[in-house]
């Protein structure tokens, strides 16, 4: 029996690895800790929601006093922390609010952890769950390795690197059990529709232009997000303390290269003629200090935990673009409200 608190579970990531851990471990009491922002949604849930060995609370990670209490009350064995505001073009228009949740929110639970973990940091497992963006950017050639040196040009990515070097601090200063893992950008259901691929795909089934900043050659490794949450299991459960491992699809994509493929796959599931959502694709003014390129060498957690990614790209995209098109409740729930008024605000001086 092991009670497990995962933070951020009405998100994106967070509801597939809810989802996994639930139904793989019934014997794990699960908490999910969300503060339902714009990005949390508990539909993402419905199908475990009722399951004896899931919890949901709402709380918010930047109130330390309601952190405490719930590590007071709770006898937690684990963390798996994936709670952060996510979005880079949100962090050029509001960096102080990733500094709140992905700094100060993550501070937070760290001294949670350490005030009633005392005496047994030996039992108790604290998994923060990051991004490659802390790397920074790559040219041409070369992958992120583990050893690759912070360089975070975003306020996001900025907000994570300070994440994880506080993890990594408390781990060395205390001698608490931290685990990190940097993860390329993930694709899949679920995905809020301020991000690449769903804001395309909803956008093409709208017949809305597709905006693609500069001239779409900025590159990103994809990776099934259910091949993350996988990892994610196996890291937690397998990683030596203090270890951090990059997990990444070995997929590079061109970001026109990849709407190119996505319109074509519209274009089949919508039975519109071959080249009819390509003409929606749209230009549009680049993304301040937009990082030219991520990819991964997750080769460390491929020897050492036997992970590998297990679907297709093509494939993968295919069977998003299915969970969209069948899903229109969910993608009109939460593309009302706010939502408009973002992408107003976002997209129209580009
Ligand atoms: P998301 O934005 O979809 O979900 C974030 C969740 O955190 C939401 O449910 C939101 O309500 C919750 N949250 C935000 N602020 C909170 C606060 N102050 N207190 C409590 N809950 C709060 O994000 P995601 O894409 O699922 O990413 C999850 C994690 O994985 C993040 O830490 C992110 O940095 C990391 N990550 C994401 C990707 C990616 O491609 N999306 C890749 C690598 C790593
Ligand atoms: P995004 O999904 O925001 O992920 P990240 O910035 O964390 O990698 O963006 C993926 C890529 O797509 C990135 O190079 C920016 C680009 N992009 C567009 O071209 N148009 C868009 O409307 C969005 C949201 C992103």
């Amino acid at each position: 029996m092991k009670k497990i608190l995962i933070t951020g579970g009405a998100g994106f990531i967070g509801s597939h690895v809810v989802r996994r851990f639930v139904n793989s471990y019934p014997n794990y009491e699960i908490v999910n800790l969300d503060k339902l922002t714009y990005a949390g949604n508990l539909a993402n849930l419905t199908d475990i929601e009722h399951k004896p060995n899931y919890k949901f609370v709402k709380e918010d990670i930047t109130d330390a006093d309601a952190i405490n209490q719930l590590f007071r009350n709770e006898n937690f064995d684990a963390v798996i922390h994936l709670a952060a505001e996510s979005h880079v073009d949100r962090s050029i228009t509001d960096p102080t609010a990733f500094v709140m949740t992905n700094v100060i929110g993550t501070v937070n639970l760290l001294n949670a952890a350490r005030e009633y973990w005392k005496g047994s940091y030996d039992q108790k497992r604290f998994y923060h769950v990051s991004t490659d963006e802390v790397y920074g950017a790559l040219g041409e050639e070369g992958m992120f390795t583990e050893t690759t040196a912070y360089d975070p040009h975003s306020p996001y990515s900025a907000s994570k690197a300070s994440s994880d070097h506080f993890v990594r601090a408390y781990h060395d200063t205390y001698g608490m059990d931290c685990v990190i893992s940097n993860c390329s950008n993930n694709y899949g259901s679920h995905h809020f529709p301020e991000k690449l691929i769903p804001l395309a795909i909803n956008n093409i089934k709208n017949n809305k232009p597709v905006p693609v900043y500069g001239k779409g050659e900025n590159v990103r490794d994809w990776l099934w997000v259910e091949d993350h949450a996988r990892a994610i299991d196996v890291i937690f459960h397998h990683a030596k303390t203090g270890d951090t491992y990059n997990i990444g699809g070995h997929n590079e994509w061109k970001n026109i290269d990849l709407i190119n493929l996505l319109c074509n796959i519209m274009d089949q599931k919508l039975g519109r003629e071959a080249g009819e959502s390509a003409k929606l694709i749209t230009y549009v003014t680049d993304r301040a200090g937009h990082d030219l390129r991520y990819a991964i060498d997750s080769t460390k957690l491929q020897k050492e935990l036997d992970w590998v990614p297990s679907l297709q790209f093509e494939e993968g995209l295919a069977k998003t673009v299915d969970w969209y098109l069948q899903n229109e409740e969910w993608l009109n729930n939460v593309t009302s409200g706010n939502y408009q008024s973002y992408y107003e605000q976002q997209y129209s001086n580009k």
